[in-house]
Order: structure tokens, then C-alpha cells, then sequence
């Protein structure tokens, strides 16, 4: 990434980018949320769940892939990109078997907070009801499966700073499935409880053992804060 500074627009507002950023990079810095999933400060950006598309110039782009040119116009807060992610969010919803009553993640679920934001209160696809596998054979961290939205942040966190590739993609479509570096399961890699991989995961897929539901339900991170918000207010870390 270079330092030069570029003008560009979004939304209709001018802002200022540096040569080489992405657009969801550029927008954060001037407090532009532009919705995401797949995407993670400090990862590489895998441009898989599309949450983040905006039109540039007319066409559609994954905001998280796609660097800055100087007087680029991105629309990102239109009615038509909501009702993409929406589309988009309903089908992570249908495709696995989220039970977010249940969930201990639920309160801090990105998935869930982002249904909030976009007022989803119930999935319009049919459920699919998938059979999926769970793993608690590691005695800090488990896998449900039944969770998990392919989103890769795991799987980049491993490789990228735990230095470990202990996650990875098997299968496709329908059948593509998260996988560890061990035929007995988590419990025999080298995952650590306190490794980024674990802290990652958007969903309740990966966890920590032992902790869940441990904020009382009005104390989690998004009962009261709406997801992106700390972008939009200018306090994002
Ligand atoms: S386990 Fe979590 S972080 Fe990993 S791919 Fe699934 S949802 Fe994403
Ligand atoms: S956040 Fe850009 S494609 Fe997922």
C-alpha cells in the first residue's frame, strides 16, 4: 500500500482513501459502514459471502476485495444492495441449523447481529435442515458444524497468525465442510484455546468450552449496539 491519497465517492459523499486500500477499508476510515461477514481486521480477504457488495461505477463488487481508484462512485446504502444482503443473510440462516435461542453465542453473533440490523426476524427460504457434525474432542474448544458459514475467517486466522493451518475446507457445495489438520479431530492439532482461530469465528461454530452464556442476557456485545455502529460513530477498533 502506498500513502498516495485519492478522492472517491460513496454514497454520494466524497471521501478520502489511500492508493491500495479496499473500498470497506476506505469507507470504515471515514465511517462508512458497508456490512460484512467473511472479511476480518488483520486477516487477508477471502471475498467469499458477498455481504459487502457495493456497485462500483454500476457494477456489483465484493467492497472487501476491490481496491480504491481515484473518483470511484460506490453505492453501498441503497435499497437494492439491502435487499441483496438480506437475501444474502437469510440464506446463511436456512442453510445451517442456527437455533440462535439456544446458541451460546447468540448476543454476539455477527450473523444474528446483522438479521437485526437488517430487521430479519424470520428466514423467507425453507430451512434445509442439513446433518452436520459436531467435534468436542479437544478438551477447551469445540466445532458445531451446524453453525458454521463457511466464511474461512478460522481457517485464514490459523494460517495467517497462529502460524498453524489447523483448518480447512473438504467437499463441495452442499458437502463442503470445515475440517481440521488431525484425523482424531480438534483434539489432536495443535489449536490452542486462547489462538486467534478460535476468537474468529463470527458465529457460535467455534467455542470455547465452559464459558458460554456467561454475559447475562442485556449485557451482550449487541443488545444494545447495533453491529457496524461503532464504524459509524467513529469508535471502531
Ligand atoms: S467455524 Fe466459524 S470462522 Fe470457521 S468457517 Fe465456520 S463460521 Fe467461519
Ligand atoms: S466481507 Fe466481502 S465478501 Fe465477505
Amino acid at each position: 500500500m502506498t500513502n498516495q491519497r485519492i478522492q472517491l465517492t460513496i454514497d454520494g459523499r466524497k471521501i478520502e482513501a489511500s492508493s491500495g486500500q479496499s473500498i470497506l477499508a476506505a469507507a470504515e476510515d471515514a465511517g462508512v459502514y458497508i456490512p460484512r461477514l467473511c472479511w476480518m481486521k488483520g486477516l487477508s480477504p477471502a471475498g467469499s459471502c458477498r455481504v459487502c457488495t457495493v456497485r462500483v461505477n454500476g457494477r456489483p463488487q465484493s467492497a472487501c476485495t476491490q481496491p480504491v481508484t481515484p473518483g470511484m462512485i460506490v453505492e453501498n446504502d441503497t435499497e437494492e444492495l439491502r435487499g441483496l444482503r438480506r437475501n444474502l443473510i437469510d440464506m446463511l440462516f436456512v442453510e445451517g441449523n442456527h437455533f440462535c435461542m439456544f446458541c451460546e453465542k447468540s448476543g454476539n453473533c455477527e450473523l444474528q447481529a446483522l438479521a437485526y440490523r437488517f430487521g430479519i426476524t424470520a428466514p423467507k427460504y425453507p430451512f434445509m435442515f442439513p446433518q452436520r457434525e459436531l467435534d468436542a474432542t479437544h478438551p477447551e474448544v469445540f466445532i458445531d458444524r451446524n453453525r458454521c458459514i463457511l466464511c474461512s475467517r478460522c481457517v485464514r486466522a490459523s494460517g495467517e497468525l497462529d502460524g498453524k493451518h489447523a483448518f480447512g475446507f473438504v467437499g463441495r457445495g452442499p458437502d463442503k465442510r470445515l475440517a481440521v489438520n488431525a484425523e482424531g479431530g480438534l483434539g489432536d492439532t495443535e489449536v490452542a484455546v486462547d489462538d486467534e482461530a478460535v476468537g474468529a469465528c463470527p458465529t457460535g461454530s467455534l467455542l470455547k468450552k465452559r464459558v458460554g452464556f456467561e454475559v447475562p442476557v442485556g449485557a451482550r456485545r449487541f443488545d444494545h449496539v447495533t453491529i457496524g455502529s461503532d464504524v459509524e460513530e467513529g469508535t471502531a477498533k
